[in-house]
């Protein structure tokens, strides 16, 4: 039977990763940090299950590392954890250079000391944001790097350091460049998210406009919890390799929008350009979605495209075979549609933090 550490365990990932991990058998352990506010919504229906185990621990902070290390002593560490929001590294970029680089470091340095190095394999949750300015499309583990906000740059150092580690200390030490995976879990201010909610919400009649950036850049999206599956298949591997996990298929912001909304009954009709450009209601005529510099990025990373052969040849997982883009959307808008109709003990709160999202004060 396997432990597991999983940092990172109450984002996105971590959520759908623990439940992986628990069906295959494991102790699953996992960090967590102290909030004022509970925080846990995504893994409460783990907590109490014999094999699930939560621990504190903070990527800023060696000893808390080291203490659950040595408490835990697993056979596979996933390092989920990070500030991952692009566009808050510009205004956190120390922090998230911090806990996004030197916390990869900690924590391989941590295994090392702990005496794990030859028994525990480790997983780096890396990033398509490495190719970020990118030099070639669609892009695969050959690409340049050619990292664009400071979130990439912290990112693109835990990339190295694993290799290194890996190279040095013979550790079996792998980078995921995971492409943008996205779920009904998603964080409330990731541009999917951000749409499915205010899909809702303006279907149902609780908001009445949603405030975006820029509406060309294109994604390869897929469903997180079909990318949690190869984190797991890349340390299953006889040699620890980086690999890229994508879709293969590209879209833009304003093709999800149009996706979203008419998911939620609302077919949408985007009209003028660039910061004139409004998605309107063609039903109602009335103008849904604006565009706000305030969600301009000083350095937007707008062409992401994944090639993912090597992992469908290695790893044998085909995304054509997984959760397609207008599936991804249907299950999103759908978990939102319901979220949003039971919405009213915290109406208040969810109303306020829609205006916000609408001043462009939450980003
Ligand atoms: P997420 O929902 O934002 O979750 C991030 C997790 O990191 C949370 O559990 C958070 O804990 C934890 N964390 C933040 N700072 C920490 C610190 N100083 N010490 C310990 N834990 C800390 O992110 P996600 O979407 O699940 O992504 C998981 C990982 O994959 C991240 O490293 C991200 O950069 C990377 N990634 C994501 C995507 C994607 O499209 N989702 C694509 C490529 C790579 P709290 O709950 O306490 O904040
Ligand atoms: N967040 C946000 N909010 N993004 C917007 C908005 C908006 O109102 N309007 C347009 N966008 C554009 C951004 O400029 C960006 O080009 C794109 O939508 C996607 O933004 P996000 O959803 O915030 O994700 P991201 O691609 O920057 O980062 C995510 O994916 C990376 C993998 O490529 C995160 O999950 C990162 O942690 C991950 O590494």
């Amino acid at each position: 039977m396997k432990t597991a550490l999983i940092t990172g365990i109450t984002g996105q990932d971590g959520s759908f990763l623990a439940e992986l991990l628990l069906e295959k058998g494991y102790d699953v352990h996992g960090t967590i940090r102290r909030s004022s506010v509970d925080y846990r919504e995504r893994i409460a229906h783990l907590e109490g299950h014999p094999k699930f185990h939560l621990h504190y621990a903070d990527l800023g902070d060696s000893m808390s590392i080291i203490q659950v290390l040595n408490k835990v002593k697993p056979d596979e560490v996933y390092n989920l954890a990070a500030q991952s929001h692009v566009q808050v590294s510009f205004d956190s970029p120390e922090f998230t250079a911090d806990v996004d680089a030197t916390g990869v470091l900690r924590l391989l340095e941590g295994i090392r000391q702990c005496g794990l190095a030859e028994t525990c394999r480790f997983y780096q949750a890396s990033t398509s944001e490495l190719y970020g300015k990118v030099e070639e499309v669609p892009q695969n583990e050959k690409t340049p790097f050619h990292p664009y906000s400071p979130y990439a740059v912290a990112k693109l150092y835990g990339f190295w350091i694993v290799k290194e580690y890996r190279e040095a200390y013979n550790m079996f030490a792998c980078s995921g460049i995971l492409f943008n995976h996205e779920s009904e879990r998603r964080g409330e201010t990731f541009v999917t998210r951000k749409i499915t909610l205010a899909a809702a919400r303006i279907a149902q009649g609780k908001q009445k406009k949603l405030l975006l950036g820029n509406l060309s850049s294109l994604r390869d999206w897929g469903y997180a919890k079909d990318y949690v599956e190869c984190m797991w298949l890349i340390l299953q591997q006889p040699k620890p390799e980086d690999f890229v996990i994508a879709t293969g298929e590209q879209h833009s912001v304003r093709e999800f929008c149009l996706y979203a909304f008419r998911r939620a009954g609302i077919e949408l009709e985007f009209v003028g350009e660039d910061e004139n450009e409004k998605g309107i209601d063609k039903a109602t005529g009335k103008v849904v979605i604006e565009v706000s510099p305030d969600f301009y990025r000083p350095t937007d990373v707008v062409n992401l495209w994944g090639d993912p052969t090597k992992a469908k040849e290695k790893l044998g997982w085909d995304p054509t075979k997984k959760t397609s883009f207008e599936q991804l959307v249907n299950l999103m808008v759908d978990a939102d549609m319901a979220k949003v109709a039971v919405e009213r003990a915290s109406e208040a709160v969810r109303t306020n933090l829609a205006e916000y999202l609408e001043k462009g004060i939450v980003k």
